[in-house]
């Protein structure tokens, strides 16, 4: 089935799409809107589950001679290995990601999250994306990671332009600039010597014992960090505002009773997550899902936002409700891939909201927000104009 017909309405409102495509199965043999290729999408909760845990579908793609531009030219990271080369990265950074390491965190986020919103309050009206959900993460992924006096304008714009290209070349280009910038950043850490951060860690690591860690791996990891960990929970706090501005309602309920903000926060990520299809994955040999035949060396996208809306594992999925159990959600991927970072996205999302109702009553959307991001792997607005 051709999807390129329904390019616009993928991003604008994908749902109504993805549900005719559950109402006739959990898979499909797709061409996606500018691939040249076929794959299979794959739409259905339990499929989509179970996909994401399935160790036949791989992710080094040097095994099915498939060659992936990115791991090419940034090197080796979590989301492009398998075990055992996966389970060796992740041991290296699994510790500065645990909850206890991330609660450490909280006072520096609150913090930020003040100081931009003390920036951003005083007008009356702002984007919320360039003025709060942007700069957030990228600051705490920045101090997390040791990145100093990065030049945060044109790091924002080479990152979304890899998560989200235009188009293949811009894409490409986007993957060289960063690589080379990484480099660069990677090489000023080892002249100025070792502070305390994640990055300095990772160049110890390397220097001390060169078989724990490569460079190409240590790029990759650096590369995939910083790359991970703004550019979705961006789309966390915009999402996730705009669902409860769009919702009254729901807002209301919310403004009255804080606590349920953690609820509402893993509903906002059901409801519109940030990551729109999962990461590329290939059968590394013949396998069923849901049912259906997928042959060796085939693509398979595990499209999140349309698992996430099936009747049958949510109830009225395409309602908006803070109180629902939304256990099993699947906006943080599920098996050995799993996100890496959800308990530092769960806080910075959290505090964020939180901060932004309490400062900002009378919060309401300012004219129409802003584009979603191209692309089927992130979904998100470019801006959300705001006034209170
Ligand atoms: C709301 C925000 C976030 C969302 C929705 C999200 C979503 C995801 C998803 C769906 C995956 C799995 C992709 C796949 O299996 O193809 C993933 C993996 C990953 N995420 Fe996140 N992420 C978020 C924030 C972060 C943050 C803040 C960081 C880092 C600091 C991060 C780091 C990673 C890493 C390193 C992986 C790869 C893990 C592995 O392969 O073992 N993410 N994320």
């Amino acid at each position: 089935m051709d999807l390129g017909e329904f390019e616009q309405a993928l991003h604008e409102d994908p749902h109504p799409v993805y549900a005719r495509l559950r109402a006739q199965g959990p898979v499909h043999r797709v061409r996606l809107p500018g691939w040249s290729e076929d794959a299979w999408l794959v739409v259905g909760y339990e499929a989509a589950r179970t996909a994401l845990a399935d160790p036949r579908l791989v992710k080094d793609t040097t095994k099915i001679g498939v060659t992936i531009m990115e791991r090419d030219m940034v090197g080796d990271h979590l989301l492009a290995t398998d075990p055992p080369q996966h389970t060796r990265l992740r041991a290296l950074v699994t510790r500065a990601f645990t909850m206890r390491r991330v609660e450490q965190l909280r006072p520096r986020i609150q913090q930020i999250t003040d100081e931009l919103l003390d920036e951003m309050l005083p007008a009356g009206r702002a984007d919320l994306i360039g003025s709060l959900a942007y700069p957030l993460p990228i600051t705490v992924i920045c101090e997390l990671l040791g990145v100093p006096d990065m030049d945060r304008a044109e790091f924002r714009k080479m990152s979304t332009e890899v998560v989200a290209p235009a188009d293949v070349e811009t894409e490409q280009s986007a993957v060289v600039r960063l690589g080379e910038y990484l480099t660069e950043l990677i090489e000023d850490k080892r002249r100025s010597g070792p502070t305390d951060d994640l990055l300095s860690d990772l160049i110890r690591t390397t220097a001390e014992d060169g078989d724990r860690l490569s460079a190409r791996e240590l790029r990759g990891m650096a590369f995939l960090l910083l790359i991970a960990g703004h550019e979705t929970t961006v789309n966390l706090i915009g999402n996730g505002v705009h669902a409860l501005l769009t919702h009254p309602d729901q807002l209301a309920a919310l403004r009255a009773d804080m606590s349920l903000l953690d609820g509402a926060v893993e509903e906002m990520l059901r409801y519109e997550g940030p990551v729109h299809s999962a990461t590329y994955r290939f059968a590394g040999e013949p396998l069923e899902i849901g049912g259906t035949p997928i042959g060796k060396g085939e693509h398979v996208v595990v499209g999140l936002t349309a698992a996430q809306r099936d009747d049958g594992r949510y109830d009225d999925p395409d309602r908006f409700d803070i109180r629902r159990d939304t256990r099993g959600h699947l906006a943080f991927g599920h098996g050995i891939h799993f996100c890496l970072g959800a308990p530092l996205a769960r806080l910075e999302g959290r505090i964020a909201i939180g901060t932004l109702l309490r400062r900002a009553p009378g919060l309401a959307l300012d004219g129409t927000p802003g584009a979603w991001l191209p692309g089927l792997l992130m979904r998100g607005m470019r801006n959300l104009p705001l006034r209170w």
